[in-house]
Parts: structure tokens; sequence; C-alpha cells
């Protein structure tokens, strides 16, 4: 890796932490008093009450509460409070497929769609605590529903517009969600995805739902094929422009989103009020030194933790501009981001490292046609950024004067815990950076012993933050056995990392069975039960591998039953398969047909070979094979390639 850092210029900075010595002093106080530290930023939102107690409860028991006691509501903190100074000021920019597909919602209008909104919703007989299930592409209206939902404490969760029927309707089950608000169809780039469709399809099975809100994005008529279709336009435009907030405890659910583990089905990560909208706002506001009327572009999908966190909530809270762009960034053709940079004067690009990767593979050319003057920073996430990689975003895209703030987290973080701060900490490309304030990280070996000093191990957290996730909906079981039980005392993040002299951690990857393919987390064993799920297998295992794109490629190793014939179309099915379980963005890359798997005596499938045999790894490198079951098995595997 190569060892470069950059250095901060702290002139630079407009707010707090002002330089590294501010952050060292902050970071101390956060973590030796949290409670005080969270006290003094929780100035930052506006509350109806104050809380009794800042934090209570502990990781070993799972049962940490934060601001027990505070009311609030987060549609009001995003919204309602910059009526007063900035009602005029632009909220949202939708940026759609076409160059000239444009609008612009200032903060009174986002204010008066919501209202109506919530008064849709409640005429449907939604109230706090009901959950509602949004699946809809990048438009102004899936963060209308988000925040109409939140003003009047119902649950959202978002569905991934490109997650197909079968997924949608098990996050539907699992909910027990009573409204759906979707769209006919989604368009990205040439294609259209029909979203309403799937929705039908998912309802064949969901007796909870009794309103389906269809927005009629290409014209279609909304006549009420089922009883339960209502056309959201219409319903809209007769709503009621007021609507009163829900006046909320500090640890009522705000919503549920579901994200992959080692085994079984998705689970529902739950986040609460107060602390979920206290975190993202903070962490926003002093990472990226958001700097009001600068206007922010973060490419993720609304339907992943970082469209909830680093599109809507944090921003909004800190009354930002931000872009959303509904097509993909390749259409009409690769420059298409630099130029939305350009056309809208964006001041700040957040995307993951797989679409940089994508853009710099056709060369700098494409970039340099456009300007991209307006920029101040760029940021990244999702998955480790090479540091070529990242030298290409600062140098090309960024013209050596944004820093690249690399920020690592996850869904059950809520936000950033590892980051740069812009203009505070140097940068060292390939590594995510320090820990935000009030983040305790550690490093343990697999036996749980704690590694000091520069090492290597399992990332894990040592104390609470407000924007952890509270519990799996439905199975505060599952909850502690995956985050809280591993290493006891500790909240397991499932990533490897190392730590420098310096105290800086670069992220290796996940350790359990978890794979990052283009950003996107996906189970190995949700991949699995999608292919033995056709009649024609017998078996499967899938792992992850280092793809020169997506970062990780998928490959499935599948044991077709005795007689089943081998070939394209068998494939064919395979593939088939995964998109309809699951969605296409977990299709494997590559299948192999196989007559066994590696297992060890006791029956696991031994994913680690199986790894090396897809990157070509030597017989030497396949390390200790003397626990296969089946040696000759490794004869078999290495002919594959
Ligand atoms: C990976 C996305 C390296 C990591 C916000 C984590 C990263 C998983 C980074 C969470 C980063 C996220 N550097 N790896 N900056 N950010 N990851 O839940 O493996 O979709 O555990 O949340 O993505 O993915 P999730």
């Amino acid at each position: 890796m190569l060892e470069k850092t950059y250095l901060a210029d702290a002139n630079k900075r407009a707010s707090g932490p002002y330089n590294f010595a501010d952050y060292l002093k902050q970071y101390q106080f956060s973590i030796e008093k949290p409670a005080e530290f969270w006290a003094e930023q929780a100035q930052a939102l506006a509350w109806y009450k104050p809380w009794d107690t800042v934090l209570s409860g502990d990781l070993v028991q799972a049962n940490v509460r934060w601001f027990e006691g505070a009311l609030l509501n987060v549609c009001f903190n995003c919204v309602d409070r910059h009526l007063v100074n900035s009602a005029n000021e632009t909220a949202i920019i939708w940026q759609g497929n076409e160059f000239e597909q444009v609008k612009y919602f200032t903060y009174a209008q986002l204010h008066e769609q919501i209202c109506r909104l919530a008064n849709v919703l409640l005429s449907k007989g939604i109230s706090k605590g009901d959950r509602v299930c949004i699946y809809l592409p990048m438009i102004p209206e899936a963060i209308i529903s988000m925040l109409a939902c939140a003003r009047i404490g119902a649950v959202h969760t978002v569905v991934f517009a490109g997650f197909s029927a079968e997924s949608l309707q098990s996050r539907i089950q699992d909910t027990q969600c009573k409204l759906v608000i979707t769209a006919d169809e989604a368009v990205r780039g040439n294609k259209s995805v029909p979203l309403k469709l799937n929705v039908d399809l998912a309802l064949k099975n969901c007796s909870s739902v009794t309103t389906v809100l269809v927005i009629a994005k290409m014209g279609a008529e909304i006549n009420g094929q089922h009883e339960w279709e209502v056309d959201y336009r219409a319903a809209i435009a007769d709503a009621d422009i007021n609507c009163p907030c829900v006046v909320m405890a500090a640890e009522d659910p705000l919503f549920i989103l579901y994200t992959s583990g080692s085994t079984g089905k998705p689970k529902g990560v739950l986040h609460t009020t107060a602390g979920y909208l206290l975190y993202t706002t903070v962490t926003f506001k002093q990472v990226f030194d958001y700097r009001l009327n600068e206007i922010y572009w973060c490419t993720a999908d609304v339907g992943w933790i970082t469209g909830h966190s680093y599109m809507v909530y944090g921003p909004l809270a800190n009354r930002a501009t931000i872009l959303i762009y509904e097509g993909i960034p390749t259409y009409p053709d690769v420059s298409r981001c630099w130029q939305i940079i350009d056309q809208h004067k964006v001041n700040i690009f957040y995307t993951a490292p797989t679409l940089i990767r994508m853009l710099m593979r056709s060369g700098n050319e494409p970039v340099q046609q456009t300007k991209r003057s307006s920029l101040r920073l760029l940021g990244t996430v999702g998955e480790p950024i090479n540091p070529e990689v990242w030298e290409w975003y600062y140098q090309v895209v960024g013209a050596e004067h944004c820093p690249v703030i690399d920020t690592w987290w996850q869904t059950e973080t809520g936000g950033f815990m590892l980051t740069a701060f812009a203009e505070v900490t140097s940068l060292k490309p390939g590594y995510a950076g320090l820990p935000f304030f009030g983040v305790k990280p550690a490093l343990v070996d697999n036996a749980g012993k704690l590694l000091m000093g520069e090492n290597s191990g399992n990332l894990v957290m040592a104390q609470s933050w407000p924007g952890q996730m509270r519990t799996v909906y439905g199975d505060h079981q599952r909850y502690i056995d995956t985050y809280l039980t591993q290493f006891p005392g500790y909240y397991y993040t499932g990533d490897g990392a190392l730590r420098d002299a310096q105290g800086f951690f670069c992220i290796t990857g996940r350790v359990d069975d978890v794979i990052n393919t283009a950003g996107h987390r996906i189970g190995t064993a949700e991949i699995e039960s999608a292919l033995v799920s056709n009649s024609q297998m017998a078996e499967a295992a899938v792992v992850g591998y280092n793809h020169p794109l997506k970062g990780q490629g998928i490959c499935a190793f599948v044991i077709p039953k005795q007689g089943v014939i081998v070939d394209e179309a068998l494939k064919e099915t395979l593939l088939k398969e995964v998109v309809q379980h699951i969605g296409a963005i977990a299709k494997p890359d590559i299948i192999y047909f196989v007559n066994n798997l590696p297992k060890t005596r006791s029956g696991k499938i031994m994913r680690r070979i199986l790894r090396k045999i897809v990157e070509g790894g030597a017989i030497k490198d396949l390390g200790d094979l003397s626990t296969l079951a089946e040696p000759d098995i490794i004869k078999e595997l290495l002919a594959l390639r």
C-alpha cells in the first residue's frame, strides 16, 4: 500500500473542530464523559422537552437508551424549524434521467408536500407506531414519504427499488406494514423497472396491507385495479396543507431498514428517534464541515442506509440543499456525474468507491472536459477504497484541492464511525481514519483478546454511541446473538481492520460471510438458498472474491442433482432464480458446477478454500487442509480454473 499522507489545512475550516489539537481534546472529552459531551451536542436539535438521562443501559445487557424522557419530532427538526428564516431556500434539487428534467423544492414547498401526504396517511388509518413500506425510485416523493411518516410517528421501511417482488414481500410480512407507497415505474438509463407490478405480486401474500399509494410517474392511469389502490397525486391534491407534528419520545422507533448478515434472512435494523437524528446531524456537520447554502450531492439510493442518514436526515436537519439524481452515472455517457456537478454547482460529492473505479476506467478525459470548480469536498463510503483509486479521485476529480473524506460505518451504526474530518485530520489514502467523537473502536483477536497499538484484528466498539441500532425488529435475541455475544462487552462489526502507529484505521473487509459487491451488502446464505430453491440443485456454496470494479464479485459453486444436464441454459436458470428471489444486485458473476464441496469432517463448508480457488491461489496458498473430510476435492476444484 502507498503510504502517502496529505496534511490538513486548518485555515480552511469553517466550524469546529477547528484543528487537530481541537479534535484530540474533544475526542478525549467525548470518551471520558459521553453523557456531558452528547448533552452539549444535543443543542443541535430542537426538543419539545429535554431529557432526564442522557445515556442508560449498556452493551452487555443490550438495553442502551439515549435521551430518555425527552420529546421531539424528526420532521420538525428536518423541515419546520427551518421555515422561520429559510422557507424559500432550496431543500431539494431533483435531477431526472434527462438533462432538462429538473425540479426544485424550497423548504416551504417540501413542508407543504409532507403535510399533505401525512394527512393522506392519517386518513388511511395510519397512526403512530404503524409501519409503512416505501418502494420508490430516486424521486422527491421518496424523501417526502419518509418525512411524512416521521411527522406522524409512523415507522418507515424503505425497500430498495432493485429488490424483487419476493424480497419486498418478505419485508412487508416481517414488519406487518399497513400501507405501501410506490410508483408505476422507475427509469434508470434506458431501462424501466415495473415497481407497481412487483407490489402487486408481493401483495398476493400480505394481508396486513390495506392501502397502496401509487405515484403515476409515467402517466399511467391509476384506476383502482385493486380495491386498496389509491392515486398518490390525486390524494395529496385533495389533502389539507396543515398537519401537526406528533410528539415522539426519544426512543420511539423512527425506521426499520433491512440488511444482510452471515446467516438467515436479512435483518430489520431498528433505529430510534433522538439518538439517530442527533448522531446523523452532528456527524454530517462536523465531518464535512457543511456550510449553509452549499449544494450537497449524495449518490446513494434512498433504499440504503447512506440514503437515509446522509441524503435525508443528517443534511436536512442541518438545513442543507441536497441534490438527488434518478438516473445512472453512465447515461448518456460516463461524464454525467461531472456534468451534473457543473450544472448545479455541487460543492460536496459523496459516493462509493465502486462508482469511482468504474468512472476511472474511462480515463481522465470525460472528467477533464468538465470544470468541477464548485467542488470543495469529496466523500466516499461503502467499501474499502484502493489507494490508487483514492489518488485518482483526489487528483483528477478534485484537481488536488478537495479533501477526500473516507467514512467507515454501517447500517447498524446509523452514522460515521471511523472517518477523516475535513481539514482537521491528515488524509491517508486507503485509511478510513480516526474515530468520530464518542466512538471507541478496539481490535480483538479471534479469542477476544484486546490487541494494542499497531495491529490488526476484528474491529469492535467498546462504548455505545447515539446512532447505534437498538434491536433487530421483532427479534431482540438475534440482535444480541449477532452483535453483542461474539465478544462480550463489545459491539461486533463483522469487519477486519488494521491500526497504524498513529491510530489510523484501515478497513480490510468483512470477516464474516457477507459479500460487499459494488457497495451492496449481500449474505452468502441468501444467495445459496435462492440457488438451491431450484429443484435441479442439491447444494450450493457462495463466496466473494476480489473484483477489479465491484470490490468483491460473487462466485457460486453448485452441485446439481444426479442426472441433471449441465449447460448454459442451466446457468441462466440459476441466475434468474437469484434475480427472482433477491434482485439483480445479487446475481453471481461466476457459477461453477461441481460434484462436491470442501467440507470439514463435521460438515462445515470451508469457504476460505473456495475463495482462494476463485482468486487463482496456488495449492500452497490454500492454507491448512488437514481438516478436510475428502482431500481429493482439491484436485477437482483446481481443475475448474
Ligand atoms: C463496508 C454502508 C471500508 C464495511 C454505510 C461495513 C466500508 C459495510 C466503508 C457496511 C469504508 C462501509 N471503508 N469498508 N469507508 N464503509 N464499508 O451496512 O464492510 O451497507 O461493514 O453500510 O460496508 O455496509 P452497509
